[in-house]
């Protein structure tokens, strides 16, 4: 089955094809196109991102990451052909609120072959609701020309899938033992989920206000630093580590360590570090020491968190995902510390470049729900939700 995927629920425009050879979740996963284009430096002005700009830039770039995409897979081949009139009303009907978009892909399909594919996968969410309808209408659109089914992807199921992908054995998920606990850290979410079998899920633990993400991106900007943040305070703190900066604010407080539930808060934190350097000229040194105090405890938060809830779910299985997952010094707590506190616990990870967001892994939790996937043209119940939950 060969899976064409978008997403756009935030500030990346990805398309990918994948070559699905199986059932989920033994099948093998090939990822023949890949292309993804980040939004990231036109938000950077603006210190975070903004809905009516992404939609805007996913517009303008959805059309190219097709191209691109299909250039990858062997799949764009040129041919003049004139589309159906009435598809072509049906097109632009589709993609009213795209302007513009309706006629480039128009073009585009009236100077390229369609494709084979057998299914189209989109993130319906959660995420930034304007954003997500460019994909959804672009779905749609392209359900009506390819004549493809389409299945609506959560985005926090790709997270989850994602860190199983291609990390035991080449394009191929883990087989992982149930029940796994999933802890999710992106820039909008922060949640426990227990996995008691293959797409099975239930949340058991979530942030009570910011996402710890979220918290990278509000403490950078704090410190002067750019958007995203957290990669930029990870790498400050690497080197506060390497020198062993002494700590400009050591007691910074652990939100919610001993609150005996699953539950984070991280807004508390942020404010901390507000105070710790209101009024005050932070040297360079300083700066980075205390993107290092900021670091060590949100990852201690977490860490304790994913050790409670394992614990309480006697699971065998931590996945961890999302964007922040791609953290160099909270990849390495949780491949060393949780050891020492549950041995016989496996931990999954994702591949950094898989860790943030991307299409491939809307690809792989399309194929998990494709026995679902309506009728090709029956795209009407697909809708935008931003507050889309597992
Ligand atoms: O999953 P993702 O790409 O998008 C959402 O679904 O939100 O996550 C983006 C978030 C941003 O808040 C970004 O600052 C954070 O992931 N992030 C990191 C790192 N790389 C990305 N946080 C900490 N350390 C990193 N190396
Ligand atoms: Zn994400």
């Amino acid at each position: 089955m060969r899976i064409l995927s978008i997403e756009t629920s935030c500030d990346e425009t990805a398309i990918s094809i994948v070559e699905a050879t199986g059932d989920f979740p033994d099948a093998t996963y090939e990822i023949s196109g890949n292309a993804l284009y980040s939004q990231i430096d036109i938000h950077k002005e603006y210190g975070g991102v903004f809905p009516a700009l992404a939609k805007r830039e996913h517009i303008k770039t959805v059309v190219p990451m097709l191209k691109k995409a299909l250039d990858e897979a062997g799949l764009l081949i040129e041919e003049k052909q004139e589309l159906d009139a009435d598809l072509k009303e049906k097109l632009t009907s589709l993609l009213e609120r795209e302007e513009g978009l309706a006629d480039e892909l128009i073009r585009f399909f009236e100077s390229h072959e369609i494709p084979q594919i057998q299914l189209i996968a989109v993130t319906t969410g959660p995420g930034l609701e304007p954003a997500l309808w460019v994909g959804i209408n672009f779905a749609k659109a392209l359900s009506a020309i390819l004549k493809t089914p389409v299945i609506p992807v959560d985005h926090m199921e790709g997270h989850i899938l994602a860190s199983i992908y291609d990390v035991v054995e080449d394009d191929k998920l883990a087989s992982i033992a149930f029940p796994a606990i999933a802890l999710l850290i992106s820039g909008g979410h922060t949640e426990l989920i227990l996995i008691k079998d293959w797409i099975t899920y239930e949340k058991i633990g979530q942030t009570k206000d910011d996402a710890v993400g979220e918290a990278f991106d509000k403490v950078a900007r704090m410190l002067g630093l750019s958007y995203p943040g957290g990669p930029e305070i990870s790498k400050k703190a690497k080197e506060a580590r390497e020198r062993n900066l002494p700590p400009y604010k050591a007691d910074l407080p652990r939100p919610m360590l001993h609150s005996n539930d699953l539950s984070f808060s991280f807004s508390g934190l942020k404010t901390s570090v507000r105070y710790a350097i209101e009024g005050k000229t932070l040297s360079e040194d300083e700066v980075k020491a205390l993107c290092r105090d900021f670091e060590d405890a949100v990852t201690e938060v977490l860490l304790k968190k994913a050790q409670d809830a394992l614990t309480q779910y006697g699971a065998s299985t931590l996945i961890i995902g999302g964007g922040v997952s791609a953290n160099e010094y909270i990849r390495r707590a949780f491949q060393t510390e949780l050891l020492s506190s549950h041995p016989d616990v496996e931990v999954y990870i994702p591949q950094p470049k898989l860790s943030t967001d991307n299409s491939v892994m809307i690809a792989l939790a399309g194929h998990a729900h494709s026995k679902n996937a309506h009728q090709a043209g029956a795209v009407a119940y697909l809708k935008a939700n931003g507050n889309r939950s597992l």
